[in-house]
């Protein structure tokens, strides 16, 4: 769907655009002022969110697969990966960047997933997969089933036809809208009643250790009735109050997290932009006009993310604020440092906006094998 600008809109961005690239410009040509680099270098490492687990034994294949943040997570999670779906090409190469050895299919041709027949992975135990959520984002026009870009059916579809033990689908919140309730029960629920029981239930980031809050919604279905009766949602690890079960880690904060100084306040960072929406082709990750003012008490800066670090110091922001790099941006998205994206910058931060936060994804990942019986 095209993005809607006004004329004097667009002519405003224009202007901001042309000053911001004179800027960076004339500081780029100052090569002689050396910039120096506020980060402290104890970041957090979002590998340790996520210890990896040994194999448990269960394969898994994930649809609309984008920038591999549940793929990631179900793997780390001692899942086997067998293939990955995903339309588009960059994604495809973000894949292939870091695991050369998966069965990735990407592109209109290979990883449309309107044109796969799925009963030939008769034989893998999970699938998982996060459809599009701008149809039923807040951030949208929430035209859900009427948007082209739904493709519940198709994830239902492939349930259908693989039979997995499991399945597991993410989503934004705005899909448990009241004026969802009957896609849900119809598009969903019903077309796979009587061979799954379905458990939904909503995660925020936060609560895993993932410096940014973020809050999603998943659908887990099981198709033993053994199985289901032993699913139990996955419990927070981090947070500011203890549970029945002990102590909580400290939740981890923004600026804490990306290894900046102490400023005397801090705060896990907004909502990431969900990638590819908003104006084309942006290299920022500001989510909604409300978030501004959090990234502007936590002192980051949230647009003209940089590729790399020393791009973002050489180019600070007028207001002094910490540039963000697309590595900061994955840290705060919970993607461990040794994942790489492929594409420009306002590709991979779109992949990283799409994602489910790896170490939520391994959080839910565990429970469902524990369900299915292959782990304690
Ligand atoms: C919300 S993102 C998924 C993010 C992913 N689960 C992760 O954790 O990184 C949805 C993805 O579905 C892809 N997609 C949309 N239509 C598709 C189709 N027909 N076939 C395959 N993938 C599709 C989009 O390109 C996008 O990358």
């Amino acid at each position: 769907m095209p993005y809607e600008l006004t004329q004097e809109q667009r002519d405003k961005y224009r202007a901001t655009s042309i000053r911001s690239q004179q800027r960076k410009q004339a500081l780029q040509n100052r090569k002689s002022v050396k910039h120096e680099s506020p980060l402290r270098g104890d970041r957090l490492d979002p590998a340790d969110l996520m210890p990896l687990l040994p194999q448990n034994g269960l394969s898994c294949m994930s649809l609309f697969s984008g920038g591999g943040g549940l793929d990631l997570g179900f793997e780390r999670a001692g899942y086997d990966h067998r293939t990955s779906f995903e339309l588009l090409d960059i994604c495809g190469e973000t894949f292939r960047l870091n695991r050369p050895d998966w069965d990735v299919r990407a592109g209109s041709a290979a990883g449309d997933v309107t044109k796969v027949k799925f009963s030939s992975f008769r034989s893998v135990d999970v699938v998982h997969g996060g459809p599009p959520c701008q149809p039923f984002s807040v951030a949208g026009k929430q035209a859900g089933a009427q948007d082209p870009r739904n493709m519940w059916g198709e994830f239902v579809r492939c349930i259908q036809q693989v039979r997995p033990r499991a399945f597991i689908a993410e989503n934004v919140v705005g899909l448990l809208d009241k004026k969802f309730d009957s896609f849900v029960q119809h598009v969903i629920v019903d077309p796979l009643q009587g061979q799954y029981t379905i458990f939904k239930f909503k995660l925020a980031a936060h609560d895993f250790g993932v410096p940014q809050a973020r809050r999603r919604v998943f659908f887990v279905g099981f198709r033993a009735a053994r199985d289901a009766a032993r699913w139990v949602e996955p419990a927070p690890t981090h947070g500011d109050d203890g549970t029945l079960f002990g102590p909580l880690l400290p939740r981890n904060t923004a600026r804490a997290s990306l290894g900046l100084p102490s400023i005397g306040y801090d705060d896990v960072a907004p909502t990431l932009r969900s990638g590819f929406t908003g104006p084309r082709n942006t290299t920022g990750i500001l989510n909604s006009k409300a978030s501004l003012k959090v990234w502007n008490d936590l002192r980051i800066w949230p647009n003209g993310v940089q590729r790399t670090h020393e791009l973002a110091v050489a180019y600070p922001p007028e207001n002094g604020h910490f540039r963000l790099s697309v590595e900061d941006c994955a840290l705060l998205q919970g993607f461990p440092a040794d994942w790489k994206f492929s594409g420009a910058v306002y590709q991979v931060i779109g992949q990283i906006g799409n994602s489910v936060c790896p170490p939520v994804a391994y959080a839910v990942a565990r429970q469902v094998a524990k369900a299915l019986g292959a782990v304690e």
